[in-house]
């Protein structure tokens, strides 16, 4: 005990609850009850330049079947080792070479993958052939049997985001492990993923399984047809979201989704807000000022927003597209939303 709790008057009374093991609320009331949100990480901003070559290396250096995922973890040095990049959240790349399968699994945790450098990719998702064009987003909500195949001739890469931290810290993590050398796991067309495909149509009467999206796969050339269509806001700025057709939410319980299109040379307004974002360039270059820090982006750089932390962006020499994965499904479960603009 320090100096100052030992004078207390009552830390005779502190002392004996803490060796029965009981703590008086009114010594510590602003650690158990916070005033605000205090994230442990600042932002942090990871270059596809430093990345790439790590990816390269890993492809030629670690074979897949060796390893259930050829993935390279973003890892925020704020979480002391833990494989974190911002609360809740990780992002990573995922590297295959010609030919490599990643072998089918499945766990609680919700996953998604964006295209980046993916073409000749494909993931199955319960049964269905989602391919990996450019800026395509595939779902892989918690306990869908998923599994990927590079079919091309070039090595492929993708960004992955999950939340591996959030289901770890309740504890809620189940991992399944498919049968090896399942070929018919491979052999399959993109199935129900046609049914929920067009825009403003869904089948009558249709009752998807649970609260996670029927549909599995969001083309890029669809977001960059309404990224190009849609009226940009007062800061120039053009965000839409990707959503559960079915219930016109977020694409999974745990994930939300939205793709941004900036305007060169306006900042957009500065936003904070209690969930937390892995923000993917997925094309042009920019800045971001983030709570305290300002650092200038190009394509396929990743950087976190982590909550309740300012954040602005800039596109600099065209138009930038940003694809930003958020927890902000929890938080709207939990009714814990809150967000501030500038
Ligand atoms: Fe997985």
């Amino acid at each position: 005990m320090d100096d100052a709790r030992a004078q207390r008057p009552d830390a005779a009374l502190i002392a004996a609850l803490e060796g029965a093991d009981i703590h008086p609320l009114w010594d510590r009331y602003k650690a158990i009850t916070p005033i605000a949100p205090s994230a442990k990480d600042v932002p942090y901003h990871w270059r596809w330049r430093d990345i790439e070559p790590l990816a390269h290396r890993a492809a030629k250096e670690v074979p897949v079947d060796d390893i259930e995922r050829r993935a390279i973890i973003m890892a925020h040095p704020a979480f002391g080792g833990a494989t974190v990049s911002t609360s809740n959240l990780i992002g990573a790349f995922t590297v295959l070479e010609p030919g490599d399968r990643a072998r089918p699994h499945r766990h609680t945790a919700a996953a998604i993958r964006y295209a980046t450098r993916a073409e000749g990719a494909v993931t199955i998702v319960n049964g269905r052939r989602c391919e990996m064009h450019e800026g395509d987003l595939v779902l892989t909500p918690p306990m869908c049997w998923h599994g990927h195949i590079n079919e091309g001739k070039a090595r492929t890469f993708w960004f992955d985001s999950a939340n591996m931290p959030l289901v770890c810290n309740l504890d809620a993590s189940f991992f399944e492990p498919g049968a090896p050398g399942d070929s018919a796991f491979w052999e399959v067309d993109e199935g129900d993923d046609r049914l929920w495909s067009e825009a403003g149509l869904v089948p009558a009467g249709a009752k998807p399984d649970g609260a996670q999206s029927p549909k599995y796969r969001y083309p890029g050339e669809a977001t960059r047809r309404l990224l190009a269509a849609m009226k940009p806001g007062a800061d120039g700025a053009r965000w839409l979201r990707y959503v559960n057709p079915a219930t016109g939410g977020a694409v999974m319980t745990t994930l939300d989704c939205y793709a941004g299109r900036l305007a060169k040379g306006a900042a957009t307004r500065a936003r904070r807000a209690t969930h937390n974002a892995v923000c993917l360039v997925a094309a042009g270059e920019g800045r971001s000022t983030v709570g305290d820090k300002t650092f200038a982006w190009a394509q396929h750089d990743v950087f976190t927003i982590p909550h309740w932390t300012w954040a602005s962006h800039t596109a600099l020499s065209g138009d930038a597209d940003l694809f930003v994965v958020t927890d902000k499904a929890v938080f709207e479960r939990l009714d814990l939303v809150r967000e501030e603009m500038q």
